[in-house]
């Protein structure tokens, strides 16, 4: 603790260190983007990692590279999923916190030129692949009577887009997590969802730069300005499934810039721009409160 009593940035990182105590996390989808940052956060933070992915060459060098165990599985086949979740406990004993990052993303087109299979493809890998993962990782979690679980939904769950297959299956995984958190509560199962906002993924970051699929910079949404970095996706990944969130379930948090919440003001002018700052008179004196007028 330092002299003025608050603690440092440093130190609360350093109390973070060993928060996984070697149990087991699972991160599939772990691999690429978001899935490899929370690996690299949890490695950070004292947890023994599993990178579960369907791409097998790119779960191994994230896993060689974090000092873990890559898996392969394809989430949208359950039976490799119950195969991964037993295989994984038999190799490295029970696991505490499984994280469910693997889905797919819909291309920029017309609703009349949107095949009807891609519809399949984006609701079976992202809502029923995320169904097969709680189910075969909650089923042992709760047989454990213990255990954290963690599914990426986005802020597109909650707010329509023209990617109308992705953000139905959005809107599926939200109901699923509150669903999972009260089927495995009482067994002592915790389950929390995440929804990004836009996240400076390489793929995102490309999407952006060639300026073909949105209209704008993503950040001019935001009420931060700004978009969301992977590792800051990862470490309230790593508060959900840590003992700091026992109390916490059947959430499903935003972690999104404000991208929710600004896009309303634009009827109004947009969101404030940044106010004047100054680190050593961070108000002028002359500032005041507007008065109270007693009319
Ligand atoms: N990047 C963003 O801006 C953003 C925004 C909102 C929500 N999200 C959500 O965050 C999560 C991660 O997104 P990302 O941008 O890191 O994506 P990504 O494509 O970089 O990573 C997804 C990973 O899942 C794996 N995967 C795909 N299908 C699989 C399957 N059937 N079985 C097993 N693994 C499979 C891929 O190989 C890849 O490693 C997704 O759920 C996504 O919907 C992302």
């Amino acid at each position: 603790m330092s002299g003025n009593g608050k603690e440092s940035a440093q130190e609360k990182f350093a109390a973070l260190g060993d928060e996984g105590r070697g149990r087991l996390a699972v991160v599939i989808g772990g691999a690429t983007g978001i899935g490899e940052a929370t690996c690299e956060v949890l490695s950070e933070r004292g947890w023994l990692l599993v990178v579960a992915d369907i791409n097998r060459d790119a779960a191994a060098i994230t896993a060689k590279r974090l000092g873990g165990h890559a898996q392969w599985l394809d989430t949208t086949k359950p039976e490799t999923v119950e195969a991964a979740a037993q295989e994984i406990e038999d190799a490295h004993g029970p696991v505490f916190a499984m994280v469910m990052c693997a889905a797919i993303f819909q291309p920029r087109r017309p609703i009349d030129e949107t095949p009807l299979d891609e519809w399949e493809r984006i609701l079976r890998t992202n809502v029923f692949g995320t169904y097969m993962a709680n189910l075969a990782f909650g089923r042992r979690m709760a047989a454990h009577g213990e255990g954290a679980m963690v599914n990426l939904s986005s802020w597109n769950g909650i707010r329509t887009t023209p990617q109308h297959a992705y953000a139905a299956s959005k809107a599926g995984v939200n109901m699923l997590t509150e669903g999972m958190a009260v089927e495995w509560g009482r067994s002592g199962v915790r389950v929390n969802g995440i929804m990004p906002g836009f996240v400076e993924v390489p793929r995102v970051a490309k999407q952006i730069a060639d300026g073909k699929r949105y209209a704008g910079h993503p950040k001019d949404l935001s009420a931060l300005g700004r978009i969301v970095q992977p590792r800051e996706v990862g470490d309230a990944i790593s508060f959900l499934i840590s003992d700091r969130a026992a109390a916490i379930t059947g959430v499903n948090l935003a972690v999104d810039t404000g991208t929710l919440v600004a896009p309303s003001w634009s009827m109004f002018g947009g969101s404030p721009a940044a106010r004047p700052r100054s680190k050593t008179q961070p108000l002028p004196a002359s500032a005041k409160l507007p008065a109270m007028t007693g009319r």
